[in-house]
């Protein structure tokens, strides 16, 4: 292991995760991480005080369950065998250690570290802080693939809980920049580990129901699920409209307002033409109702130029790109808008192409609707793509139809 290296225990990088993991076992303001789905918000699981800072610091309900992040297998174990003998102690009349049950073993084998939770039942005189599980008997947990994240537990050398490291509803962080506009005041630590590589969350799995179910779509598909033995006929145990007053969600994280920039989302389901869609954008850039002045526009297609989209001329070419540093930000007008009466501001659109490629889209997509947030777009217009069952797409539209709310748009 290469902190095991006296040199490199002198680097900066370690520096820091020993200043984080100082901070874990000492202090009750939780630490952002860097992870390979999103930045997580981390506090030692094990300390109650600990994980009300999680709360706290995200102003989150505290009915929605946490993570729980491990290192290894060996951490895990221990998890869930709090007062097993130790192997030196003479105890004569030794239990069965509790292990991972049989279901897991093929995911865990193959997905493992990486962005999967599965479900496990939280052992009777659990470690965990009550508040990680709220008033559940289970707990969530996964071995995070980011080496930082995992270095990071290993120097705490405690399990970690983490929610992702957004202020409640906002869309999750990708970078150490979106966990500071959200979280700056209310925490002392962000460990900065570049971009997250997937950009959506873990998918969340429980195989103590028969069939499995998938609890939350993210990072590993159904497809990849269902190849492995036991999960052949795992169910979707989520939807994405609102949920009826009275359904009770089995992932408690589900029901609530979630993703949100501050802006109004519109998504356009997969299968809208790009005519229908400039269409509709150049109704409500008209329609002094909904009073939209700057818009963002996020697109998952290539538009052809030369459509005829604005009554004076042509959308797809007035877009701007948005940059990925703001300040080197053009605004530009929308034409056939009155300029420079007093009665009506300029209006302008912006332009963020994600790509075409399913990786790249749920890569993009937090950054681009937090980065047209900050241009203070009223409305974010989104072009869906097409979501097979559970798959990395259906956890981009999953995040996607709950920034929209009740607004779907076909
Ligand atoms: O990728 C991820 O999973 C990120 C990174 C930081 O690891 N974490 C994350 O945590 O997304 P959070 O707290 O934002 O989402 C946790 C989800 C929620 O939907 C929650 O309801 C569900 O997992 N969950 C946690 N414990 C559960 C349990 N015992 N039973 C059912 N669902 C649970
Ligand atoms: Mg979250």
């Amino acid at each position: 292991e290469w902190w095991a290296d006296e040199a490199k225990l002198q680097t900066p990088e370690a520096k820091a995760i020993e200043e984080a993991a100082q901070l874990l076992r000492t202090s009750d303001i939780p630490v952002a991480f860097p992870t390979e789905t999103v930045y997580g918000l981390g506090a030692d699981a094990t300390r109650s005080a600990a994980v009300q800072g999680i709360y706290r610091a995200k102003q989150r309900p505290s009915d929605n369950p946490l993570i729980v992040h491990v290192d290894s297998l060996d951490m895990l174990t221990r998890l869930l065998n709090p007062s097993s003998p130790t192997p030196s102690s003479p105890s004569s009349t030794k239990t069965p250690r509790i292990q991972i049950p049989e279901i897991y073993h093929p995911l865990v084998e193959r997905f493992w570290p990486g962005p999967l939770t599965i479900i496990l039942p939280n052992p009777s005189g659990s470690e965990l802080a009550p508040e990680v599980t709220s008033s559940l008997t289970t707990f969530g947990v996964r071995m995070p693939k980011s080496p930082l994240a995992r270095l990071l537990i290993h120097v705490a050398d405690r399990p970690l809980a983490a929610p992702s490291a957004n202020a409640s509803t906002k869309p999750s962080p990708t970078t150490a920049q979106h966990v500071y506009h959200d979280l700056h005041g209310r925490i002392d630590l962000i460990l900065d580990g570049g971009p997250s590589g997937v950009g959506v969350e873990s998918t969340v799995v429980d195989g103590l129901c028969h069939p499995p179910a998938i609890l939350r779509p993210g990072g590993i598909g159904l497809e990849e699920l269902r190849s492995c033995p036991g999960w052949e006929n795992v169910t979707l145990g989520y939807h994405d409209g609102t949920l009826d007053a009275k359904e009770i969600p089995r992932a408690p994280g589900m029901k609530y307002r979630h993703y949100s920039p501050k802006a109004r989302v519109v998504l356009f389901e997969s299968g809208s033409s790009v005519a229908g869609v400039a269409r509709r954008v150049r109704k409500d850039l008209s329609d002094s109702a909904i009073g939209a002045h700057s818009i963002g526009i996020v697109r998952t297609r290539m538009w052809p130029q030369g459509l005829n989209l604005l009554p004076t001329d042509d959308l797809a070419s007035c877009l701007r790109p948005v940059p990925s540093a703001i300040e080197h930000l053009q605004s530009f007008p929308v034409p056939g808008q009155e300029m420079g009466s007093p009665s009506s501001r300029t209006k302008l659109a912006y332009d963020y192409h994600l790509g075409s490629d399913t990786e790249s889209i749920a890569h993009g997509l937090f950054a681009a609707l937090r980065a047209l947030d900050e241009l203070e777009t009223d409305v974010i217009y989104v072009e869906g793509i097409a979501d097979g069952d559970g798959d990395l797409a259906a956890a981009v539209m999953n995040r996607l139809r709950k920034a929209a709310g009740a607004e779907l748009k076909a």
